[in-house]
């Protein structure tokens, strides 16, 4: 399928976090299709670049930008490019995250992991969200998509941090949504079930056994696909969805409703 110049998006520009892989690149790719120009924001090189290339090869426009949402001058610096290439600023994904390095109770895990689990997966939102908004007032609002997680909606055992860091963008999503509402930004979050993707890669080990285990969690007997997830993005980011402020949208398979 190649891009829509009578998208749902065209003229409008989408900033995606985390766009070199899975979940970022799926919903990248589709806000393309529907017209949109794309900012693609990644630490991860070259990947980010194959992601804008995809973009081109389907007819649309996008940029590769080398971004760690931990850094608040790189965010700033990529939505100053972003600018720069499109002239503006509609939509935001910020899903850029990472996963715990290994599992352990609360009074064993290291601090540095929490540090780094909580740097990345909600100061990092805090950070894009902070340098984005003043650009979406600009020309009158738009939207913001959030990555949460299933992990923001139940406890998840030996997994503080990033337990905590998923609740967190809730909680900080349905602020950021209350100070802007009035303001025509609608802010919202997706909680992803266990999607397909290079990170489910690395927390099953790749393995049939370590895949076979986390199927056996979704009701639905089966991974979801990160386009399932863009999916739900875009429609956020739609007119369809002009009501919807400050919402978590579960997208998991049923994992979450036993
Ligand atoms: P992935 O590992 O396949 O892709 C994540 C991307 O984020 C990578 O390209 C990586 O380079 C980038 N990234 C990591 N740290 C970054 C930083 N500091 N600055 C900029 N980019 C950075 O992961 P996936 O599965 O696509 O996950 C996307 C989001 O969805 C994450 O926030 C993750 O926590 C969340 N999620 C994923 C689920 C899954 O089952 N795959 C389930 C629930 C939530």
């Amino acid at each position: 399928m190649t891009t829509n110049e009578k998208g749902k998006y065209t003229g409008k520009v989408a900033f995606v976090t985390g766009g070199a892989n899975g979940i970022g690149r799926a919903t990248a790719l589709a806000f393309a299709r529907e017209g949109a120009h794309v900012v693609v924001a990644d630490i991860a090189e070259p990947g980010n670049q194959e992601t804008a290339h995809m973009i081109e090869e389907l007819g649309g426009q996008a940029i590769a930008v080398r971004c760690d949402v931990t850094q608040a001058e790189d965010v700033k610096a990529a939505l100053a490019k972003t600018v720069e290439a499109f002239g503006r600023l509609d939509f935001a994904f910020n899903n850029a995250g990472i996963e715990p390095r290994k599992p352990a109770p609360t009074a064993e895990y290291e601090e540095e992991e929490w540090n780094r689990i909580v740097d990345t997966n909600l100061r990092g939102v805090f950070l894009c969200m902070k340098h984005e908004i003043p650009l979406i007032l600009k020309q009158g609002g738009g939207a913001i998509v959030n990555t949460s997680s299933g992990a923001g909606i139940i406890g998840i055992k030996g997994s503080p941090a990033y337990t905590a860091a998923k609740h967190g963008v809730i909680g900080l999503t349905k602020a950021a949504a209350l100070d802007y509402a009035a303001q025509n930004i609608r802010v919202n979050a997706v909680c992803p079930g266990y999607i397909d993707t290079p990170m489910m890669g690395r927390f099953t080990g790749g393995t049939a056994e370590g895949r076979a285990k986390v199927i056996a969690e979704e009701p639905i007997g089966r991974m979801g696909k990160p386009e399932e997830i863009a999916a739900a993005v875009l429609w956020l980011c739609s007119d369809g969805a002009a009501f919807v402020i400050g919402h978590a949208m579960v997208i998991d398979g049923g994992q979450t409703v036993q």
